[in-house]
C-alpha cells in the first residue's frame, strides 16, 4: 500500500510556483495577487482561508483577506465583488463557501469576473470545462487529477466511482475523469444518496473518489483488493481526548480500507493541501493569461 502524500506533493508544486513567481517578478515587476472573501466565522472555513493566505506568502504572492461579518447582506457582498472585479492589482479571488443561509450562493458566484474566478465556480468556467475548453479548473478536482498524475496512476479505461454530486467536487471530477485528456478516459459512475446497491458498485471500482462528507462511510467490505482511494472528506468529529475537542475524519475508514488499497490518501495531508496548491496554480495562470 502506498500513501498518496498530498502534503509533500503540494509542497513540490508550491516550490515550482515560487520559481515561476520569481521569473515573473524579474520580467514584469508584477507580484501575483490573490484575494479571498470570507463571510461569518465558521471555524473550519476560517482555517481553510487562513491556510490559503499562508500559502500565498510561501510562494511569494501578495494576498488580501476580506473578512466580513455573518450579518453581511447580499447587496454588500455583491458590492465587495464589484470592487475586486475592478481592482487591476487583483489577479484572482475566491469567495469561501458555504455562505450564510440568507445569501444566494449562485447569485454571488455569477457576479465573479470569470477571468478572475480562480475557483472555477462561475458558469462560464464550468461550461468551458464541460466542453474541454481552456478554463480555470476547480481546485479540489484539479488537485486530485494532479495527485493521480504525479503518482502515475493509470486512469484510462479504468472504472472510477465518485461518491457525491456536489458542485465543488463530485460533479466536476466525474466530468473531468471521463474526458479525453491525460488523467482521464475513465469509465465514471457518479453515486449519490439515492444510489441503490452502492457496495456492488464500489466493489467494481479501480479508483474511488469519496466526497460525501460522512465520516468513515466507505468500509473495507465495499472495495476490491488493489483499489486506489481518494478521500476528499474532512469532517470535525467530537473527540474529548483531544485538547481542541475534535479530530478530523475522512469519508473513508482508513484503518481497514488501507489494508486492501494499492494507493490511498490520508486525512489530513491528502487532498486538502493539493486544493490549496492548485488554487495558487490557477492564480499564476490568471497572471500569465491577463499579461498576454
Ligand atoms: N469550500 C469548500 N471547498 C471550497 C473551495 O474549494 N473553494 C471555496 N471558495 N470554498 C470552498
Amino acid at each position: 500500500m502506498t500513501i498518496l502524500d498530498g502534503k509533500k506533493t503540494a509542497n513540490d508544486i508550491k516550490d515550482e510556483i515560487a520559481i515561476e513567481v520569481e521569473a515573473i517578478k524579474k520580467k514584469d515587476g508584477k507580484i501575483p495577487h490573490l484575494a479571498a472573501i470570507i463571510v461569518g466565522s465558521d471555524g473550519a472555513s476560517m482555517t481553510y482561508v487562513n491556510s490559503k493566505v499562508k500559502a500565498c506568502t510561501k510562494v511569494g504572492f501578495n494576498s488580501t483577506l476580506i473578512d466580513l461579518p455573518e450579518n453581511t447582506t447580499e447587496e454588500q457582498l455583491l458590492h465587495e465583488i464589484d470592487l475586486l472585479n475592478k481592482d487591476n492589482d487583483i489577479d484572482g479571488y475566491i469567495v469561501q463557501l458555504p455562505l450564510p443561509k440568507h445569501i444566494d450562493e449562485q447569485k454571488i458566484l455569477m457576479q465573479v469576473d470569470p477571468n478572475k474566478d480562480v475557483d472555477g465556480f462561475h458558469p462560464t468556467n464550468v461550461g468551458r470545462m464541460t466542453l474541454d475548453l481552456p478554463c480555470y479548473l476547480p481546485a479540489t478536482p484539479f488537485g486530485i487529477m494532479e495527485l493521480l498524475k504525479r503518482y502515475k496512476i493509470e486512469t484510462s479505461g479504468k472504472n472510477v466511482v465518485v461518491l457525491g454530486r456536489s458542485h465543488i467536487v463530485g460533479r466536476p471530477i466525474s466530468i473531468l475523469m471521463s474526458q479525453k485528456r491525460p488523467t482521464g478516459n475513465a469509465t465514471v459512475t457518479l453515486a449519490h444518496s439515492r444510489t441503490e446497491n452502492l457496495a456492488a458498485i464500489t466493489k467494481t471500482a479501480d479508483i474511488i473518489i469519496a466526497a460525501i462528507g460522512i465520516p468513515e462511510f466507505l468500509k473495507e467490505n465495499m472495495v476490491k483488493d488493489g483499489v486506489t482511494i481518494i478521500d476528499v472528506g474532512i469532517t470535525r468529529v467530537d473527540d474529548h481526548t483531544k485538547t481542541r475537542g475534535y479530530r478530523l475524519a475522512g469519508d473513508v475508514d482508513f484503518k481497514n480500507v488501507s489494508k486492501k488499497a494499492a494507493f490511498i490518501t490520508p486525512v489530513p495531508g491528502g487532498v486538502g493541501p493539493m486544493t490549496i496548491a492548485m488554487l495558487l496554480k490557477n492564480t499564476l495562470l490568471a497572471v500569465t493569461k491577463n499579461n498576454k
